[in-house]
């Protein structure tokens, strides 16, 4: 299933990262893809804060590429910006991580395409000019995923 969404503040990234994270289960990977300030890490936030992590503990500082975090459910941000190659990931160790029991989101995850798994939930952002962002989402075709979208109606691109 998948849906675009249009994001025209930062208040709707986190609304949409928010609502998904409310129904993310352990296992879970969110590979997030899109140029420097599109909102990946914005939307780590949201899916952090209904977690109970606060904001300010979720960063992304380029040279820490794994950060884990224990709250409601474990949480695991992997930022590979700065991996040169798939084997380099599988060298930390990122199909370990990738197949832990914790929810896994994955900044500039189309540098380990094949590495992800094929379940995982894409969220695919793009920079729209000013503070516009389009939120191309692909989720698997499960109820609480479909519950989820539909509470992001209002934001779906030209309806
Ligand atoms: N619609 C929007 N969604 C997300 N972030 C936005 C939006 N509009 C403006 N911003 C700003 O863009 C920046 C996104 O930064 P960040 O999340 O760190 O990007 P990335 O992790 O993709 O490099 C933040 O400063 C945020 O306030
Ligand atoms: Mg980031």
């Amino acid at each position: 299933m998948d849906v675009e969404l249009l994001s025209s503040r930062e208040g709707d990234t986190l609304f949409v990262a928010r609502t998904l994270g409310r129904i993310l289960e352990r296992g879970d990977v969110v590979a997030l893809t899109g140029d420097l300030g599109a909102g990946k890490t914005v939307f780590c936030k949201g899916v952090g804060e209904v977690l109970g992590i606060p904001a300010d503990r979720i960063l992304s500082p380029s040279f820490t590429i794994v950060s884990e975090h224990q709250a409601r459910l474990p949480l695991c941000h992997v930022d590979v910006y700065r991996l040169s190659s798939e084997e380099e990931a599988l060298d930390i160790g990122i199909d370990e991580i990738l197949s832990g029991d914790r929810v896994c989101l994955v900044e500039w995850a189309e540098k380990i395409r094949f590495l992800l798994p094929p379940d995982c939930i894409k969220v695919t952002f793009s920079i729209l000019g000013g503070d516009r962002r389009r939120l191309s989402l692909v989720v698997p075709d499960e109820p609480r995923f479909i519950a989820a979208l539909s509470r992001m109606r209002h934001l779906v691109a030209g309806g």
